[in-house]
């Protein structure tokens, strides 16, 4: 576990990481995310890439999730991030870049077909994630069976709410979204989590505290074999110093 003071460093050594990965593996899979979180993780790797003047052209990228019926162009898509911060400014082709496509016409052949398109890359080498006020990671919500792959999921009313800064109104938040699954997450070969805030205090309070149980989907990471956190302060307040001394 990495504790920085705050979304600066957090944004420095997320983005160094990825970063040197593509430095070392040109033809990388990375596993991204999208949300406020990783935003200065995303504009600190362009400068990176840039600056050193990085090979990008073999790079495949794979994103978590996807809101339903959101077309890629929509706005408040997850595409429209993605294609915002980071594919267009390094110049990213839409066949190097995938997520879920939520206004396919059958969302539950979606989420196989992105499943499968995982394995066709060989596998995600860096999965980035943030994580939800409630505990999610992707749109796995509480109470996911840590056994699911890519997968079509309701949205918590909590979740909708939280996102609803993104949208004009909460009504416009979708209700259903596609995800990678919690073993999809699982299988990548690293992972690194980020949290900043005082808002995440609890769900980084269960997910390093707390048992591994499915109320608390990150809290399975603690069996990964290689799982990184990066963690400000705020969002690491609520852990007893005990368990905070005993973690590696
Ligand atoms: C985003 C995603 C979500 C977010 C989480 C935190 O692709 O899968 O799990 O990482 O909701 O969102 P922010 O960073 O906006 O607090």
């Amino acid at each position: 576990m990495i504790e920085v003071d705050g979304k600066e460093t957090l944004g420095e050594l997320s983005s160094e990481m990825l970063a040197e990965l593509v430095e070392k593996k040109p033809d990388a899979v990375l596993g991204l995310a999208t949300g406020s979180t990783p935003e200065d993780t995303y504009k600190k790797l362009i400068k990176k890439i840039n600056t050193r003047k990085l090979d990008t052209s073999r790079l495949t990228t794979i994103n978590l999730d996807e809101y339903e019926g959101l077309s890629p162009d929509h706005p408040m898509s997850y595409h429209a991030f993605m294609k915002e911060h980071l594919y267009q400014p390094l110049g990213l082709s839409e066949a190097q870049t995938h997520l879920p496509k939520g206004d396919a016409p059958d969302l539950y052949e979606e989420a196989e077909r992105y499943e499968r398109l995982i394995q066709e890359c060989g596998g995600i080498d860096l999965q980035l994630l943030g994580i939800g006020e409630n505990g999610h990671i992707g749109f796995n919500e509480p109470g996911t069976p840590f056994t699911t792959r890519t997968h079509v999921v309701d949205l918590t009313a909590n979740t909708r709410e939280v996102n609803a800064r993104f949208f004009d109104r909460l009504e416009d938040v979708p209700h259903r979204a596609i995800t990678m699954g919690i073993t999809s997450i699982m299988e990548a070969r690293k992972v690194v989590l980020l949290a900043n805030g005082d808002r995440k205090k609890d769900a980084m309070t269960r997910l390093i505290a707390g048992a591994i149980n499915e109320e608390a989907p990150a809290s399975i990471l603690k069996k990964h074999p290689d799982f990184t956190i990066i963690a400000d302060k705020a969002a690491l307040a609520g852990i007893p110093a005990d368990v905070r001394a005993n973690w590696g």
